[in-house]
């Protein structure tokens, strides 16, 4: 690693607009930050160990790594984080990408961490229908994968549903079904950073579109969400484990209802409805961690040395003053005094009068130069 307190930052991005803001932002906190493509990078697997190489050179090292990209790149990036973790700060935990980029098993991990969400069936391609037979209406059909309002259809009712599933299930593609959640064609996007929500903004559908997203032609506005919608966006955000992302939230009449956890957000939309420099808010917070990453590894590396040093010699007893000897003997006594050979004496360089700690202990003496009381407990 460079300079002591130096801070080298890379992202590893496909290089969209809202990368080289983060980028830049970064620029304002870190002394290095290096844009890499994903694309150039490799993951090699064998007995060498996990190893991450950039057009096929070793990965340099840096104190913290912000790894982004699409869903086709999930694999790859999960693999990356996977093989860093540890070894540098990753703002996003490798688990996050498979976990973020598969709207069925966020769904999976909301429901464990208790994060509230519309009714959602996962089944095979069997029973699906049997649900949508039973289902109350209108619902949402989503794959998986599909990002951008891309893979979300809406049936109002089962007749249009089942023309759906047999379409879906002749190209034999997973989907999860989804109650509709009446909220006027809007959702709520809330850019989550640590345990805070740092900008959020109101999208609405444009006419004759149900799906709010910005690709999909729909405005964002900012809006205040209360604290609870707070709390479930960072709860939901946490429960996948990003620090950075994007929390999507249905508002409805049971409250707010997290419907995805986006884990490489854009920000230029939210950025221009809300006017908040959220690419300076993930900048200063990845320094931050990065910074406490750092004290608290230094902390340890020193704690560690003391006291790995500290502990051997406490454990014989005796502080760091030289070459410790071990006289085999038997005790003398006299009137219950423990006579001490003279050898010990002058190994020791005690003198008479000298202020010692004598901590004893059944079947254990040991005599301490000072006031030593807080060494040892036991
Ligand atoms: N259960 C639902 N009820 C009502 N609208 C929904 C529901 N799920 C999604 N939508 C609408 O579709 C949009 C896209 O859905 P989302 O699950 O966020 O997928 P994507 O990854 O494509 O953004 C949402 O922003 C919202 O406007
Ligand atoms: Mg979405």
């Amino acid at each position: 690693m460079g300079q002591i307190g130096e801070m080298k930052a890379a992202v590893i991005s496909l290089g969209s607009i809202s990368s080289q803001w983060k980028i830049a932002a970064m620029k304002n906190y870190f002394d290095i930050v290096d844009s890499l493509s994903v694309r150039n990078i490799e993951v090699n697997l064998g007995l060498s160990g996990g190893i991450v190489l950039h057009s096929g050179e070793q990965l340099k090292e840096y104190d913290c790594v912000y790894l982004k990209g699409s869903f086709r790149y999930a694999a790859l990036l999960h693999s990356i984080a996977t093989c860093l973790i540890g070894k540098t700060y990753l703002p996003i935990h490798p688990h996050a990408y498979i976990l973020g980029h598969d709207k069925l098993l966020t769904q999976l991990k909301l429901q464990q961490a208790n994060v509230p969400m519309p009714t959602t069936y996962i089944a095979s391609i069997e029973t699906s229908k049997e649900i949508l037979q039973k289902i109350t209406y209108p619902i949402v059909l989503k794959f998986p994968h599909g990002t951008q309002g891309k893979g979300v259809m809406f049936a109002d009712s089962f007749s249009s549903a089942s023309s759906m599933f047999d379409a879906l299930s002749s190209i034999k593609q997973p989907f999860i079904i989804q109650e509709y959640v009446e909220c006027n064609e809007s959702d709520i996007r809330a850019i989550v950073v640590g345990d805070k929500v740092v900008a959020s903004m109101k999208r609405k559908a444009v006419r004759g579109e149900k799906r709010a997203n910005i690709h999909a032609g729909g405005r964002g506005e900012s809006c205040q969400l209360d604290d609870y919608a707070k709390k479930i966006a960072v709860k939901a955000a946490q429960a996948v484990g990003a620090e950075i992302s994007g929390v999507d939230i249905l508002e409805s009449t049971k409250g707010p209802l997290v419907i995805e956890v986006n884990v490489s957000p854009g920000i230029q939309g939210i950025t221009s409805a809300t006017n908040i420099d959220v690419a300076d808010e993930i900048a200063k917070y990845l320094a931050r961690k990065t910074k406490e990453r750092q004290t608290t590894k230094t902390n340890k590396t020193n704690a560690k040395s003391n006291n790995e040093s500290e502990n051997a010699l406490l454990s014989l007893g005796i502080p760091d003053v030289g070459i410790t000897k071990h006289i085999y003997t038997e005790l003398d006594m006299k009137n219950k005094r423990i006579m001490l050979p003279s050898s010990v004496t002058e190994l020791s360089k005690f003198t008479k009068g000298t202020d010692v700690t004598i901590s004893a202990r059944q079947g254990e003496i040991v005599i301490m130069e000072g006031d030593k009381k807080e060494y040892k407990k036991a």
